[in-house]
């Protein structure tokens, strides 16, 4: 059964307000969607997007049965969805872009040919290898993350390396095949957005942006640092994955308000 969210009222009510900035998420087809996304608008994409592999998986989930995740039988949308990208992001600002090392070479030349400037390969290694061919191939445990600006922006201090350990989820754990740590989320976000001060009204949040969302934790890491979030799935199943999530992140950070920290 769908849980309502609740939110304390113990605590000073614009300061609650302010935690709960505005996010949206929509169930639908990027491809329709973009085009209605104003130009400038969003402050930092961070996605996952298909990797364009056929990708399946028969590890076990949440869910029953993992839907074939779309888009994964061609490149074709790649340029386009790059081209929206640098579009719709607000100058001087940052994407990241996650990819397996066969698809990084399209990923990497859409990007910049849309206009992007590149600027690093960051390197998820995970705690445990995954499988593949057992025999004929070293075990895969990475992941590609492709970090691009729109003009220039500065990361936030301290400066950390561009190989990032984070475990990942242990498989009766996921609720989608490719679901990635919050952690390692909200390192990239971290780096990327001003901190969250909570009760100073003249800092607007920014708004994150994850057109191929899945169970949303782009959202939830983003959510959990402040910040707004819009989200774009096309899967029905992942997208009510998504929406029982966000609401449990706020209040997550609101809990963590209640307790007194006004800086997450
Ligand atoms: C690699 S997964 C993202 C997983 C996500 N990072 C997470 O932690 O759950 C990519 C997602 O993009 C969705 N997708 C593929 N094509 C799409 C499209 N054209 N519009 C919206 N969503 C799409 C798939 O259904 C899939 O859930």
């Amino acid at each position: 059964m769908a849980r309502t969210p609740e939110y304390p009222t113990n605590v000073e009510p614009l300061v609650v307000a302010d935690a709960i900035a505005e996010s949206r998420i929509l169930l639908g087809d990027n491809r329709d969607i973009f085009s209605s996304i104003p130009d400038k608008s969003v402050d930092l994409i961070v996605t996952d997007p298909p990797y364009a592999i056929n990708y399946r998986s028969n590890r076990r989930t949440v869910l029953p049965k993992y839907n074939h995740i779309a888009l994964d039988d061609s490149t074709e949308w790649i340029a386009s969805f790059c081209e929206h990208a640098i579009r719709i992001l607000r100058d001087n600002r940052h994407m990241y872009c996650f990819c397996r090392w066969d698809t990084y070479p399209k990923f990497f030349q859409c990007l910049e040919v849309a206009g992007f400037t590149m600027k690093r390969t960051l390197v998820w290694v995970k705690d445990n290898h995954g499988s593949g061919d057992l025999r004929g191939d070293y075990a895969p445990q990475d992941e590609w993350i492709i970090f691009a600006s729109k003009g220039r922006r500065f990361l936030n201090t301290p400066r950390i390396s561009n190989v990032i350990e984070v475990p990942r989820i242990a498989s009766v754990k996921l609720r989608h095949p490719t679901e990635k740590p919050i952690d390692l989320l909200k390192i990239l976000i971290d780096k990327s957005t001003p901190p969250r001060v909570f009760g100073d009204y003249s800092q607007e949040p920014y708004l994150v942006f994850d057109p191929f969302m899945g169970s949303g934790t782009t959202g939830v890491a983003a959510t959990s640092l402040g910040h707004r979030f819009l989200g774009i799935e096309m899967n029905e199943e992942y997208y009510e994955v998504a929406r029982e999530r966000l609401p449990e992140a706020k209040i997550r950070l609101i809990e963590k308000l209640v307790k007194g920290r006004a800086a997450i």
